[in-house]
């Protein structure tokens, strides 16, 4: 414990500060923080004995540098005493003389314990280092120009301690990265050098954040390693950290640059020595804690980077100088030296390039295979042969010459080597990086100008290239890009080698039939590129549509060299924005939308969704697609049905009864007699017309925060929406029961009498409308309460109120939009679960698998009351197609066993729900049956209260793990998973994997 009485009583003296000490890490030095009396706090900082003065007057002087020149910068303000300086010197109990200063506290937590590194933090990190080296090149001291174990341009060091690494692999890793320094030290000595920070690590950067705001850099602390050096050691010393344990360390490094960049501009020589840079920092870092910990073994801050710089040490190495066109790319530089004199070469002689094809390209059509224009593949994850060959067969016949695009994403990349990550809806490429030229099997090929032949090769894998050739050629001022042509009849391997020159003009090769080309429709891939370091082994076709910033660079359109126009060739996808702000302009402000970042879908398939780039999303949240999305039968049963007939009840047609049968063979005898509608909510206000039909009564008694629809009468029972701020409240012929949530309710789990208890509830309700003269005509009711928050009544709850209900006289209906046709996997409707035969059932969207249909259920004599009225007619409710869809619907949750998925899927999912509940303290409870399940979320699991913003946090953020859920309940905090039907194993770990990750990083 350490002896604070000795600062305390200088604290008091010399800044008049009265305070709470207690102790902050720090490697030598100590740092105290200091909770003083008034609300104020601060850091004092007791140099270790022998520091000297210099060392400390070289970091006040550069904060005070600091706050002047850059104020919005988050450094800490220092304090000084009453008589006005800035450091005092004492002594410590041991009689050791101690430099003294103070600095003011800052708001936040160390950045390497914040869990969530998004890139927007990143990106506002690296500004503030600009702008820190930017007020910091005016800054001058001599102590700057000490001896430092930690100035970057003088690391060579290291190497005389390699041998201390056992491990010999680890030793080769560094042995490499210290050749590779040695490498760029003369280039990076010739850099412009000046004052820096010298050591922005995620131990020395605070974070700011909570879970309903972004995260923002709130402190950048410890001068104590500034030196003068080349300015881009500092960003290569922060990457170095921000790199390690990032799931995108690539995509964060270019993130950070680009921060940078954007405020203090990076030439391309600085930005090549980054990377080599930012290793060697962590090459030295490893190696002093190795040489540190030999002196003392058990100090853990002396270890404290070491396992996860070793960890990022150990990946499978990238090639420098493809991180470094990655790094040139985002700031908009040329990828190479000479890219941008290629590219104006290119564009100079567009026009003049011999033609690849004895064809004019310039008339023939370009066609899209993009994922929001084409069907291909049937299936997003499956390119049978038998479709490889067809691709595109829309777009012209077999054999006419037609083109493809560059730069658009498409979903027949399907091998999971296109995939990066476990999942299927892991980051995947999808966005074509070549023009496609499809032409007859056996067309010619020319080259397009002199090369030489770099690689001539055969991939015989199923949709690889077939023959391949690439040829290297240079400009006149010698420099060098590339050509691909994929897809061809490998006969020229015989022919030609490694080396060959190929005159402009020359017939090279020829297209491969499907045979020999991959399995594809006959094309020509033809594919520009601008570099080969790091790309050469498997020459990427396609890239990831997030990483479009540096593919642009390395393999940029090549229409030029087709003598064509770039806009012709280049396909650029719907742009989301612009659909955001029409939609601001077009539709009213309460159209709900989900998501701080929407997502913009275009194709699904089962339980999948993909985005106008092809991203693949996991859909754990629609009911609509029961069946899954784009069901191959409900296809062809649209478009065989929309080729016929689509007409209505008034006329007869066998598929209405045979729809009917359907249903009803699913429900109680009892219950006879179908009306088809168009949705829930028209259901709902057919089922209040018929409960009144029949009981001659208006009063209907329902659950709080319930919701049947959005038309007046529906929304007239729906609590949650008349309720709601701005709603029309309560219409005096609506009685509300409290819902029998018994996690939150009057009466919980551990009342073995709450089924009973919650249930009579209902008897005070009848008693109101009864006083009102209203009388009763019916209970409504979602059988398990959704938007209330995904609640599981207790067993026997609903025996009970339909006893009441139907003692006063009233009928009893049974809201199954979401609960019905097997969700529940045990159960095929709610209500079989609750043991009792509603009156009335309501079927909504998962009968129509994304068709508009509600269907109303009831007994022949209700009907009957009902028929004494006025005629019944909806035109659409109860049409050809809708019966049709619907029938088919059912037939599918049956043949495919969709229901035994649903009990065997919710299973497993409640099962690694619960696990999670007992890891984490946020998770109050977690309930559902089958594939209908809600995860609580809580502030204290004892109070129980409702954590909203931890909700909102976790669906955006599984949103940017590619999952969908939702959020319900009266508070808005319960996390919904509702996933189609067809959900399986892996998209069962993949929520629960994923919903760990993302507790853990709170
Ligand atoms: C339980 C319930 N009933 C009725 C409806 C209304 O259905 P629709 O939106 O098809 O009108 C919904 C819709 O979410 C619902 O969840």
């Amino acid at each position: 414990m350490m002896n604070f009485a000795i600062w305390q009583s200088i604290l008091e003296q010399q800044w008049g500060i009265k305070a709470k000490l207690s102790s902050l890490d720090g490697e030598f030095d100590l740092n105290i923080l200091v909770k003083s009396t008034s609300t104020k706090n601060y850091v004092l900082k007791v140099m270790r004995s022998g520091c000297l003065q210099d060392f400390v007057d070289m970091q006040i002087k550069a904060l005070n540098h600091l706050k002047v020149s850059e104020p919005e910068l988050p450094f800490p303000e220092v304090v000084a005493t009453l008589s006005g300086q800035k450091f005092v010197k004492c002594k410590d109990e041991f009689g050791k003389i101690r430099l003294l200063w103070l600095i003011k506290k800052l708001p936040g937590h160390k950045y390497v314990d914040h869990g969530y590194k998004s890139l927007n933090l990143i990106s506002q990190l690296g500004g503030m280092i600009a702008k820190c080296d930017a007020a910091l090149k005016s800054f001058e001291h001599k102590f700057l120009h000490r001896d430092l174990k930690w100035n970057l341009s003088e690391a060579s060091w290291v190497e005389d301690h390699v041998d201390l690494i056992e491990d010999s692999s680890r030793k080769c890793i560094l042995e490499n990265i210290i050749k590779d320094y040695k490498n760029i030290l003369p280039m990076l000595k010739k850099q412009p050098f000046q004052p820096i920070h010298g050591d922005v690590n995620d131990h020395n950067t605070l974070v700011n954040a909570s879970l309903n705001t972004k995260a923002s850099i709130s402190g950048i602390l410890d001068l104590g390693d500034m030196c003068f050096a080349p300015r881009v050691c500092e960003v290569a010393i922060a990457g170095a950290y921000i790199v390690l344990d990032h799931e995108k360390p690539e995509a964060a490094l270019a993130t950070l640059i680009e921060g940078y960049n954007c405020i203090l501009q990076l030439d391309t020589r600085e930005l090549d020595l980054i990377w080599p840079l930012l290793r060697m920092r962590l090459a030295v870092s490893v190696i002093n804690s190795t040489l540190m910990s030999k002196d003392d073994p058990d100090d853990p801050y002396i270890t404290v980077s070491q396992e996860p710089a070793w960890k990022f040490l150990e990946r499978k190495v990238k090639h420098s100088k493809f991180m470094a066109a990655r790094l040139r790319s985002i700031c908009g530089k040329p990828v190479v030296d000479g890219a941008d004199r290629v590219l104006a070469y290119l564009n100079e002689k567009r026009g003049s390039f011999f033609p690849i094809f004895d064809y004019d390209l310039a008339s023939i059509p370009m066609g899209s295979l993009s994922v929001e224009n084409s069907l291909w593949p049937k299936n997003p994850f499956f390119l049978p042969p038998e479709e490889a060959i067809r691709v595109g067969e829309e777009i012209e016949h077999k054999d006419a010459f037609w083109m493809g695009y560059y730069n658009e994403p498409r979903l027949i990349y399907v091998e999971p080597a296109f995939r990066n990550g476990p999942w299927k809806a892991s980051d995947r490429r999808t966005v074509h990086l070549a023009v496609d030229i499809f032409a007859p099997t056996s067309t010619r090929v020319h080259s397009p100008l002199d090369g030489r032949v770099a690689v001539a090769e055969n991939r015989v894998g199923y949709l690889d290239y077939g023959g391949v050739i690439i040829l290297e050629h240079k400009t006149p001022d010698d420099d060098i890009f590339y050509t691909l042509y994929g897809h061809l009849n490998p006969e020229f391997m015989e022919r030609i080698k490694v080396g060959d020159i190929i005159d402009a003009g020359t017939f090279f090769c020829k297209l491969g039939d499907e045979k020999v080309n991959g399995g594809w429709a006959p094309h020509l891939h033809f594919q520009l590129a601008l570099m080969t370091e790091g790309i050469e082994a498997d020459w990427p076709g396609v890239g990831d549509p997030d990483e479009m910033y540096l593919w642009h660079g390395v393999c940029p359109n090549p229409a030029a060299l087709l003598n064509l126009p770039d806009k012709m060739t280049h396909y650029s996808p719907t742009n989301k924005k612009e659909i955001l702000s029409e939609r601001r302009e077009h539709f009213g402000r309460n159209l709900s939308i989900t998501y701080e970042d929407p997502v913009m879908l275009v194709r699904g398939w089962k339980h999948h969704m993909f985005d106008e780039w092809g991203r693949p999303y996991l859909d754990a949240y629609n009911n609509v697609p029961h069946v899954g999305h784009a069901h191959p039968r409900i296809q062809r049963i649209v478009s065989n049905q929309m080729g016929r007939i689509n007409t209505n009840t008034r006329y007869l047609h066998p598929v209405q009864t045979a729809f009917a049968k359907k249903i009803l063979s699913k429900l109680p005898s009892k219950l006879d007699t179908c009306f088809f509608v168009n949705s829930g909510s028209e259901a709902n206000e057919l089922a209040l017309r018929l409960v009144r039909a029949h009981t001659g009564l208006k009063g209907i008694v329902t659950l709080n925060h319930g919701y049947h629809g959005n038309t007046t009468g529906a929304v007239d029972i729906s609590a949650y929406k008349f309720n709601a701020g701005g709603g029309v409240g309560q219409a005096n012929w609506v009685e509300l029961i409290e819902l029998p949530d018994d996690y939150r309710g009057e009466f919980k789990r551990n009342d073995p009498k709450r089924a009973e208890k919650f249930g009579n509830l209902v008897n005070s309700a009848i008693s109101n409308l009864t006083a009102k003269q209203i009388g009763l005509a019916g209970f409504i009711a979602e059988t398990f309460p959704s938007v209330a928050g995904q609640i599981i009544p207790p067993e026997g709850y609903l025996q009970n109120v339909y006893k009441h209900i139907r003692n006063a006289g009233g009928l009893c209906v049974a809201d199954e939009v979401q609960t019905g046709l097997g969700r529940l996997g045990k159960f095929y409707f709610g209500f079989e679960q609750q043991g009792v035969e509603p009156d009335i059932v309501i079927l909504g969207k998962p009968i129509g698998n994304g068709h508009p249909i509600g269907v109303v259920i009831t007994s022949n004599e209700i009907a009957e009351s009902f028929a004494q009225g006025p005629e019944f007619f909806s035109t659409f409710g109860g049409s050809t197609l809708s019966c049709l869809i619907g029938k088919e619907v059912l037939e599918i949750i049956d043949e495919e066993k969709l229901q035994e998925n649903a009990d065997l899927m919710g299973k497993k999912l409640l099962g690694g729900l619960n696990e999670l509940q007992d890891s984490f303290s946020q998770i109050g409870d977690v309930r559902g049956m089958g594939l209908f399940c809600g995860v609580d979320l809580v502030k204290d699991k004892e109070t129980r209260e409702e954590d909203r913003d931890l909700c909102s946090y976790i669906k955006n953020r599984m949103r940017d793990h590619r999952i969908l859920v939702g959020s319900e309940g009266p508070k808005d905090n319960i996390l919904k998973i509702r996933p189609p039907l067809t959900i399986d194993e892996e998209g069962i770990d993949m929520i629960l994997l994923c919903l760990q990750k993302i507790m853990q990083e709170l």
